[in-house]
């Protein structure tokens, strides 16, 4: 196999028509629309009503979808019981995972109405889960508030100010979907097989987990905290890069120029984090970028969405461990609506692979042979 073609790169693996990423020219675009423009215009249940139906909504928020969102949030008795008997260390995103799994009845083909199911529970089961861990009293959702604004609610039993929300919904709406990202792989191959949208959506969380994928917006700020000052980021940074170890943050497989929800992000945390942190942050991205250039001549590098999805998930007050989790929760919406384009002209997803092991071997003779008993 040739080496581009090593981890399926530059293989074109189906069609869709929900995100374009154009990973030559640094776009990202929903449905036709940019990605700054949606961040731009829309708020959570707009850009979803976007992603799933085509087009934005007459009015935004669309009261009626937002309604539908609201009444699916409350989970059932048996899922709720699902979510208490989680040990308190286990790791988030297999508590979104096992939670979502417990939802029940969800036959395959996928609808929208499941996809609204998994999107609603999504927030609860991992509010939920986190108030258990801590020893406190779950939440009940509020109708009221926007599924954004709810979640932290769930979360922290407060209603939170505007400007909390604007960051997390901002990051929310930047992830919603990414083309044939790793997890939404995950999820079209299982929904190939004619599993049901629950399975499909716990191998995309199993995808995501990994830090080359979903886990990296946490790991990005540990760098920071461990870098701790502007000063200290050259030493640290080369002293890393000659262990051979990666920037958290940094390079995509997909962008070979700047990653557009960077850009984004970057002047979202900008508005949004404490002037130091945001100083901290974009000494270390200069130096990173500097760092990477020389040490990786060959390889076109630069800063990924991840790297100020840290800071803007720090200044909507998420604690750091749900990071990963809630990139997740926002991304139920991208894998629901490829889960219907699968459905839709589903075909068994079913790749070749090229075999390099030995051919043509045989026991000896002498061999014994296995008998009948
Ligand atoms: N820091 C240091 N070196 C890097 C980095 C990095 N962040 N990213 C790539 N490289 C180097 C690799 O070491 C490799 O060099 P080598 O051949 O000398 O070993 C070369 O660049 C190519 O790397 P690949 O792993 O082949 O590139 P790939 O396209 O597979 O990787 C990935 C993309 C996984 C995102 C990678 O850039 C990485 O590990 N980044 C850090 C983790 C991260 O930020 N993850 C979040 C990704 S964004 C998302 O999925 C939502």
């Amino acid at each position: 196999m040739s080496a581009s073609r090593a981890g399926l790169e530059d293989v074109v693996a189906g069609t869709t028509a929900v995100s374009e990423v154009d990973g030559e020219h640094g776009g990202l675009s929903y449905r036709g629309y940019t990605i700054a423009d949606v961040v731009g215009h829309l708020g959570f249940e707009g850009a979803t009503h976007l992603l799933w139906w085509g087009r934005p909504p007459a009015q935004d928020p669309p009261a009626r979808f937002v309604a539908g969102l609201a009444e699916k949030r409350a989970l059932t008795v048996e899922t709720a019981r699902v979510v208490d008997a989680l040990a308190p260390s286990t790791d988030p995103m297999d508590a979104l995972r096992m939670g979502l799994s417990a939802l029940a009845g969800f036959p395959y083909p996928p609808t929208e109405e499941q996809g609204m199911r998994v999107v609603a529970a999504a927030p609860s089961v991992l509010a939920r889960f986190h108030r258990r861990r801590l020893g406190l009293e779950p939440i009940e959702p509020d109708p009221a508030l926007g599924h954004v604004a709810n979640f932290l609610y769930m979360l922290e039993g407060k209603r939170p100010d505007a400007r909390r929300v604007y960051a997390l919904e901002s990051y929310c709406i930047s992830v919603l979907d990414h083309g044939m990202n790793a997890s939404t792989f995950a999820l079209r191959v299982v929904l190939s097989t004619q599993a049901d949208l629950l399975s499909a959506v716990s191998a995309a969380i199993g995808a995501l987990k990994g830090p080359l994928h979903g886990g990296a917006p946490s790991k990005a700020v540990e760098m920071l905290d461990a870098i701790g000052t502007p000063e200290n980021a050259l030493p640290w940074i080369q002293a890393a890069l000659a262990r051979k170890e990666r920037l958290m943050g940094f390079g995509h497989r997909a962008y070979k120029v700047e990653d557009p929800r960077a850009i984004l992000l970057r002047e979202i945390a900008g508005r949004t984090a404490p002037a130091a942190r945001f100083e901290l942050a974009s000494t270390v991205e200069e130096v990173a970028l500097a760092e990477l250039r020389k040490a990786k001549p060959n390889e076109r590098l630069f800063t990924n969405v991840e790297f100020y999805a840290g800071l803007v998930l720090e200044a909507s007050g998420l604690p750091r461990d749900l990071f990963p989790s809630v990139f997740g929760v926002a991304r139920t919406v991208g894998w629901s609506a490829h889960a219907l384009e699968q459905a839709a002209h589903n075909r068994l997803i079913r790749p070749g692979v090229e075999y390099t092991g030995a051919r043509g071997l045989s026991f000896p003779p002498e061999a014994p042979v296995r008998a009948l008993p």
